[in-house]
């Protein structure tokens, strides 16, 4: 790996959850019916499929898929014979996934709408960055609250993949620690690390019994899994 790609990394663009400062209900109020064009299908299906290799949950897990959208990974979910919940914050693209008889609610993951120990898993692919792409305090406390969150709607051996656009290594690395102090064993999984336009960053999480409040965290992320090939 490059020494340099250690110091951050380079994103030209303005993104959505800067442009919108994190509320995606709005922007997808703008952009929900032109989500589902055959390139994202793509895209979305690409990372999902990746993660689930990473993740493997076990057949028939229940699982959540936060920040579901219109529905296009839970499709695929129900396919591969899971049982699937869906969460969104926007309510234009739930209303798509309704369409698809999904089973959808409306809710935000920094406070989702479900009991505790729902789930054996939980699946998000590109959401996450609406939270903690808020620059300074904001987005490091809200990451806080959804790892907390994440924790609470698991299983004991509930197990999670995320798959987000940080804007730094340093926000990857933020976002696996407060995983961590959740109570995770935290993997960050980087694949095509120096290629800023296929670059995808996971986290791979399972649940620990105890929470790690008391540990120091940060030191144990693994920078890559190199066993596992990107796709
Ligand atoms: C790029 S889309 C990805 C949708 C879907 N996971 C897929 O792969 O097609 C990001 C999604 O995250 C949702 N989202 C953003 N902030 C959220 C929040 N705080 N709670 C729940 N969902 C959120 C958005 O509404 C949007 O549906």
């Amino acid at each position: 790996m490059a020494q340099n790609a250690r110091k951050g990394w380079f994103v030209a663009k303005e993104r959505p959850e800067e442009k919108f400062s994190g509320n995606a209900a709005k922007f997808y109020s703008q952009e929900g019916s032109g989500y589902e064009k055959n390139s994202i299908k793509n895209i979305q299906s690409k990372i999902l499929l990746r993660g689930l290799q990473l993740v493997n949950f076990p057949s028939n897990s229940k699982l959540l898929d936060v920040g579901c959208g219109t529905g296009l990974g839970m499709e695929i979910l129900k396919e591969l014979g899971f049982k699937v919940q869906g969460i969104d914050v926007s309510p234009d693209l739930l209303k798509i996934a309704k369409a698809k008889k999904l089973k959808v609610m409306l809710g935000d993951m920094r406070k989702m709408p479900i009991k505790d120990l729902q789930f054996d898993g939980i699946v998000s692919i590109s959401a996450l960055q609406w939270v903690i792409g808020k620059d300074g305090a904001e987005g490091k406390r809200d990451v806080q609250v959804v790892a907390d969150e994440f924790f609470r709607v698991l299983t004991p051996k509930g197990k999670a993949i995320i798959q987000f656009y940080p804007k730094s290594e340093d926000e990857a690395m933020h976002a696996g620690k407060a995983f961590k102090i959740a109570g995770f064993k935290a993997t960050l999984q980087i694949d095509n690390e120096n290629n800023a336009k296929k670059r995808k960053v996971y986290l791979l999480l399972e649940k620990k019994r105890e929470k790690n409040k008391k540990e120091k965290v940060g030191l144990s992320l693994q920078l890559p899994n190199s066993q596992l090939d990107p796709a």
